[in-house]
């Protein structure tokens, strides 16, 4: 594993001259980001720019082999550092095209969505959706540098806002208490957003990623942790592929169902189960869901790629702080927790 040099940016002066300075770069965006964050950069034309359309269903073999296309046409090589400027669709899309093509060339990540500085550009995981099933396929390639510059959420609308503060909420629960309830006393909201000094948040929320994933790479272990909420929240953002609901907002669906199984099967103290959940519905609203859905919904959590022998293996939490992985859960289990968030 190599690292990742992270970059926290002051100016756009600063980010503009570390991308100019980056030999044969080619840019990698979507047409948001192209619209929003790129003429920040005030870079010089030369640059290639490939954008695609925004947006979780673009995360797929199609724009993969476009971006391979655009490379070839813009005669990439071996030298080119493909930047990727997007929230995490475009980190995750971007660095698996950098790591296939030309059997690997490097790459540097910008994001410029919460999600992305706190959560997706970070650990080396980069993959797309595939037949349905989320981040099937992938590989783990370390970005050569992020570039961490938190301008860029000015324009961000807030319901994405809130899906990166899901996975910050997430990194305290699985590693710090404390972080957690920092969190939550700022009271997020359209307005408080916008006077949030969200660099030390950011810088936090990476240092406990990075600190997991220095342990285990690949994922082998400790890694899973990270996980928290993602073995039904993945499953529902499958179901609800079509819903342009951000993906942290599943992930506070899973968080709910998987924090409500930690204490149901006996980990998690009743009290602190419940101070988890008000926080979260303090600032997320519940997902709408018909009980016609429900096995669909269930069965696709078998497709979890933690799973061992079709055994659904789950992260709990053994308090606030403390997560702990490879429990073993049932599809009752599942039903149990999708009926108590759907109550
Ligand atoms: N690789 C990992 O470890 C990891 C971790 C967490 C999430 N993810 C993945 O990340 C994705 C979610 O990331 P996301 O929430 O950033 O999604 P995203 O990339 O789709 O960005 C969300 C939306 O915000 C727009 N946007 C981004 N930055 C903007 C800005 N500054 N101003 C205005 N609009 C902007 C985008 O165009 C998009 O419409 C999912 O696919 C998820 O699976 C990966």
């Amino acid at each position: 594993m190599s690292e990742t040099n992270y970059v926290f940016i002051k100016t756009a002066n600063e980010l503009h001259t570390l991308i100019e300075k980056a030999s044969n770069a080619v840019i990698l965006c979507d047409h948001n980001t192209e619209k929003f964050c790129l003429p920040l950069l005030k870079l010089s034309s030369d640059i290639p720019v490939i954008s695609i359309s925004p947006g979780e269903l673009n995360k797929s073999t199609f724009s993969l082999n476009h971006i391979w296309n655009q490379l070839v046409l813009h005669q990439a090589d071996r030298n080119t550092v493909l930047i990727n400027l997007g929230g995490g669709v475009i980190s995750d899309l971007g660095g698996l095209a950098a790591a296939t093509f030309n059997r690997g060339i490097k790459f540097i990540n910008i994001p410029t969505s919460l999600m992305g500085m706190v959560d997706a550009a970070n650990g080396g995981k980069t993959g797309i959706n595939y037949n349905g099933l989320k981040n099937y396929i992938g590989t783990f390639t370390s970005s050569e540098s992020n570039y961490i510059w938190p301008e860029f959420l000015a324009t961000l609308p807030f319901e994405q806002i809130q899906s990166g503060y899901s996975e910050m909420l997430k990194h305290g629960l699985i590693a710090d208490k404390t972080y957690f309830e920092l969190l939550i006393s700022l009271e997020l909201t359209p307005e408080t957003t916008k006077t949030i000094d969200w660099l030390p948040l950011i810088k936090k929320s990476i240092d406990i990623k990075k600190a997991i994933v220095e342990s285990d790479f690949k994922e082998s272990g400790k890694r899973k942790v990270l996980n928290f909420g993602h073995t039904i929240g993945h499953a529902l953002e499958s179901f609800y592929c079509h819903s342009n609901l951000p993906h942290g907002h599943f992930v506070s669906a899973g968080i709910l169902c998987e924090t409500f199984l930690s204490h149901t099967l006996g980990r998690l103290e009743l009290a602190e189960s419940q101070k988890i959940i008000m926080a979260y519905d303090k600032i997320f609203n519940r997902i709408h869901f018909k009980p016609s859905d429900m096995e669909a919904i269930k069965k696709l959590t078998l497709k979890d790629k933690k799973n061992k022998n079709q055994i659904i293996k789950c992260v709990f939490l053994e308090q606030n702080g403390l997560a702990s992985i490879d429990n073993e859960i049932t599809l009752k289990d599942v039903e149990d927790s999708l009926n108590f968030y759907y109550a």
